[in-house]
């Protein structure tokens, strides 16, 4: 199987790049970050606190994730619920970058994972996909773009769907997550030592998708 990795951090456009990159080539795209969002979701539901490694080790074994594709699009089945519309709120945002630093946590999805690329060819994008996830990927990508570039790209969307952002929150919101991200001690972000480093920054989305899909069959003939 063909397996394509692309890392990075909060709001540098990996989910809408890998969409795309997955569907010029015809493969799956498995979204982690919904993964530990729909997780997060669960222990949001039951209550627990984002401080408590302990109950988040043990409530996250309870929850059955499954991950199905219809047109070619993700869905997030949570105990039999699809649950895509439920993982952007804050509370889930924050819930998932929490708990994603607990050990039990990341080894329960790192499984399903593994099985998603083992059986289909991927573009999978995370923050450890080339790292831990998928060491032997034959093609890694770590995108990336400045603090200030992904808040505003972050409040223009939300100012897009009718809201009123504070632009500093937002700002602020992102390098506290990044740091979480890069400085937690299971998988933390980085980019793997093979990893192509993309920065978004001064690029559009279909310059990005270009760029990478000639890395792609630089790399792999395709
Ligand atoms: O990419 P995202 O914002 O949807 O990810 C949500 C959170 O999940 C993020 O704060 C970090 C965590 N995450 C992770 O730890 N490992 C992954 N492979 C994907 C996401």
């Amino acid at each position: 199987m063909m397996n394509i990795a692309i890392d990075g951090p909060a709001g540098a456009g990996k989910s809408t790049i890998a969409r795309k990159v997955a569907q010029k080539l015809s493969f799956i795209y498995a979204d982690t970050g919904a993964m530990y969002r729909a997780m997060a979701l669960y222990l949001h539901r039951r209550g627990i606190s984002p401080e408590d490694g302990e109950a988040i080790a043990k409530t996250c074994m309870e929850p059955e994730i499954s991950i199905e594709y219809q047109d070619g699009e993700q869905v997030v089945v949570l105990n039999g619920e699809n649950v895509n519309s439920l993982l952007r709120t804050q509370e889930v945002s924050d819930m998932a970058s929490r708990s994603s630093a607990v050990p039990q946590m990341r080894e329960r999805l790192m499984e399903l994972q593994r099985k998603l690329a083992l059986e289909q060819n991927v573009v999978m994008d995370g923050r450890d996909i080339g790292t831990v996830v998928l060491p032997d990927a034959q093609v890694k990508i770590y995108l990336t773009a400045s603090v200030g570039v992904r808040a505003r790209r972050r409040y223009l969307e939300l100012k897009e769907k009718g809201g009123d952002p504070d632009f500093a929150t937002i700002e602020e919101e992102i390098a506290a997550r990044d740091h979480r991200d890069m400085t937690r001690e299971v998988a933390p972000l980085r980019q793997a030592d093979d990893a192509v480093l993309v920065d978004s920054s001064d690029m559009s989305i279909e310059e990005v998708v270009s760029h990478i899909m000639t890395i792609i069959s630089d790399r792999t003939g395709i």
